[in-house]
């Protein structure tokens, strides 16, 4: 383990503006008035009230059209294990998770973002949110352990993995070697298994709430699907990814586990070589039909529907998140 950091919103920092988290870009209830207003407080345990509903958690109301609307936070006191949340799509998400009322673990090799800025579990706290960082080199099986048994021990439960970090070497199968494959299966498809092997294990013992012991979502990829050009390993690691999203999803449902799978297209980070690349990011406009290329933000809303209570008889699916990549 590279070390284990618990941050917390109880006091708040000076620097805190309570009530919010980072925004994320669009983010999703934004334009919402009856949203937590800017300065109201948003710790742990209190809930996030909306449309001027009350009830305890997770209860739901009919509204006028005859749709059922949610109360709570959506995530409210859920605990949240999110793989590679330091950077890009997976900060998004764990910021996402924690604006929704979940604690969450951000499990990666650095707490700072590759993009730069403040670590996550720094940005969750200041604005009133609980979060922990346990260092994890998902390559290393003995760490994927410790992270599954440091989670239990201090938080008591797990009710949400999400399966996001992932590394590439992009390069095409002549030139790929067996250290290079070896590699970017370790972390992207080994370590799901093995993370998730023992995350399953942890939740069957836990007591099922409307049926559902706890939920899997894993990052996978457009290019687990298609191909990805040039870069033989990381495409055939994704494709395993959908895979096993498929099989744990038939052989637990039964047993109250829900897994699924969200498919990024082309997701701006910053930090990915692709993302710095006129002619690539050129490519990757003209096989997205929508007129721009995906956010973090776009993944992150994504992940939190199939984590939480919205997703209803829904288990096994790989969602895509492509702005019509796949679909073209
Ligand atoms: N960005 C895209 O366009 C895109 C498209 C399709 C799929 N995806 C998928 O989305 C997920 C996130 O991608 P991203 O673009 O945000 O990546 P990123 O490189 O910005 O972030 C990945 C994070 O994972 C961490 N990580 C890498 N190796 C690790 C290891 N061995 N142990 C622990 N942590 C490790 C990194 O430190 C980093 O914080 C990945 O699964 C990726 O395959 C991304």
């Amino acid at each position: 383990m590279i070390g284990d950091t618990v941050v917390r919103s109880d006091p708040p920092s000076p620097a805190a503006r309570p009530g919010t988290l980072p925004r994320l870009p669009h983010w999703p209830h934004q334009d919402h008035p009856s949203r937590t207003a800017p300065g109201a407080s948003r710790r742990r345990g209190s809930r996030t009230r909306r449309r001027g509903s009350s009830g305890p958690s997770g209860q739901r109301r009919r509204t006028a059209i005859g749709h059922t609307d949610r109360v709570t936070a959506s995530l409210d006191g859920k605990v949240a294990v999110v793989t590679g949340a330091s950077s890009g799509i997976g900060r998004a998400i764990a910021l996402l998770f924690a604006q929704e009322g979940a604690q969450v673990v951000v499990a990666d090799l650095h707490p700072s973002p590759r993009e730069g800025g403040r670590p996550t579990c720094d940005a969750i706290a200041d604005a009133g949110g609980v979060a922990r960082f346990v260092g994890t080199d998902l390559a290393d099986p003995a760490a994927i352990e410790r992270l599954v048994s440091t989670v239990v021990d201090a938080h008591g439960s797990i009710d949400v993995l999400v399966n996001n970090a992932a590394t590439f070497v992009g390069k095409p199968l002549l030139e790929t070697s067996l250290e290079e494959w070896d590699r970017v299966f370790a972390v992207n498809l080994r370590a799901v298994f093995l993370l998730t092997k023992l995350v399953v294990g942890q939740m069957l013992g836990q007591p099922a709430h409307a049926g559902v012991r706890g939920r899997i979502v894993n990052i996978s990829s457009q290019h687990g699907m298609l191909a990805a050009p040039g870069d033989v390993s990381y495409g055939t690691s994704k494709s395993g990814v959908v895979y096993i999203t498929r099989q744990v999803a038939a052989d637990y449902a039964g047993r109250g586990i829900i897994c699924n799978a969200v498919a990024p297209g082309k997701i701006v980070t910053g930090t990915s070589p692709a993302d710095h690349d006129d002619e690539r990011l050129a490519w990757s406009r003209a096989r997205t039909p929508f007129p721009r290329l995906g956010e973090p933000a776009d993944v992150a809303r994504a992940a939190l529907f199939l984590a939480g209570d919205d997703a209803t008889f829904i288990s096994g699916v790989n969602l895509l998140v492509d702005g019509g990549w796949t679909a073209s």
